[in-house]
């Protein structure tokens, strides 16, 4: 994979969740890879440490065009994978505006600096939130966009600029549009980490509203690899949907990994819904499994199974978020 094609690839958000499991599948491969991340309270560089340092880093805000433009002047990227974003749908709510900032205009700024320095793959990290909800049937690429939450609709506006410069100036884009993703190193913000965090800190999980909204999990490997096959693959000006098949409500997600964690099945309580919490996602993955031949491989129950015995080994890093995830939820 990668190797032959990729003389070096530039990835932003890279000591993020997603991103940097994807640095270190290219790490071990022996891609050439740089990160380029602002180290925002959800990024950090040990969720790196496992690739031996294989990688250069530079800590920079995607926003700020000049020193973008530097980190393209010395790496010259011939592909740039871009993950860089806020990411936290509740964070969104409270406060938009870094929302807009990064996911949007942070976006227009990588694209120009691409541009510029003629690069010949820009792999944008979309989202299943840029459609909205679904009660019944699948997403497809071509369904129209109707995010509701802050965070989904900065994600949908730079999705369509991305689209727009693919149309307007030829520029040589693919985007990626993946369901939620869980696994090792996710931020404990997020519900399945978060599920964890509580139950080891021997408290009651929070479950929104009645725990009824549906989601399609994709565990961390499987994401990766997918978006790795569109990098090497994937047709350009083109947008592949990557769904995990494995839907659950949030109440039965919950119930299984306090089964998981030896814990009584009503350790749960109910909290006051999401404000415009969306019902259920879920995505046609035909289009990649037909073009490049991907499939989520693991199951909902095998992936909770991997997330809780990394978590027991790093529980550590998780309660090193404890105070910041605490007063993010008023506690
Ligand atoms: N986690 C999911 O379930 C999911 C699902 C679909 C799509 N996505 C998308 O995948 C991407 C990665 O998500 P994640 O869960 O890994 O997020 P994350 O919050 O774990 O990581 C985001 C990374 O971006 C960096 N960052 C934030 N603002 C920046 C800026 N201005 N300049 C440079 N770096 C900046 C952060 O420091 C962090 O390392 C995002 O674009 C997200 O929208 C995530």
């Amino acid at each position: 994979m990668g190797k032959k094609r990729h003389s070096s690839v530039l990835v932003t958000g890279g000591a993020g969740f997603i991103g940097s499991a994807f640095v270190r599948l290219l790490a071990e491969q022996g891609v050439p890879v740089a990160v380029l991340d602002k180290l925002t309270y959800s990024g950090d560089l040990k969720r790196l440490e496992g690739t031996g340092g294989r990688f250069r880093f530079y800590k920079t805000d995607i926003c700020n065009k000049r020193a973008a433009g530097a980190v393209f002047a010395s790496e010259r990227p011939d592909t740039v994978v871009h993950f860089a974003a806020e990411s936290h749908v509740d964070r969104s709510i409270k406060d938009a505006a870094p929302f807009i900032e990064t996911n949007i205009k942070g976006t227009q700024v990588l694209l120009d600096v691409s541009r510029k320095y003629s690069v010949n793959r820009f792999v944008f990290i979309s989202s299943d939130e840029v459609y909205g909800e679904i009660a019944d049937g699948k997403f497809k690429e071509d369904f129209p966009l109707k995010p509701n939450s802050p965070y989904a609709a900065s994600k949908a506006a730079a999705d369509l600029l991305v689209q727009a410069y693919i149309r307007t100036n030829k520029f040589p884009a693919i985007i990626v549009r993946p369901s939620n993703t869980y696994g090792p190193w996710q931020y404990p913000e997020k519900l399945i980490p978060l599920a964890i965090l509580r139950i080891l800190g021997k408290e009651k999980v929070p479950v929104y509203g009645k725990g009824k909204n549906i989601r399609e999990w994709l565990y961390i490997d499987d994401c990766v690899r997918g978006i790795a096959e569109i990098m090497d693959k994937g047709r350009l000006g083109q947008i592949y949907n990557l769904g995990g098949s494995c839907e659950s409500r949030n109440i039965d997600t919950v119930k299984l990994l306090l089964r998981l964690l030896g814990e009584k099945a009503d350790r749960f309580k109910f909290v006051k819904d999401r404000p415009g919490h969306d019902i259920r996602y879920s995505l046609n993955s035909g289009k990649a499994a037909k073009e490049l031949g991907w499939r989520p491989k693991v199951k909902l129950a095998e992936g909770l199974k991997s997330t809780v015995a990394w978590s027991l080994g790093h529980r550590d890093w998780l309660k090193s978020k404890l105070a910041d995830v605490n007063k993010l939820y008023g506690k």
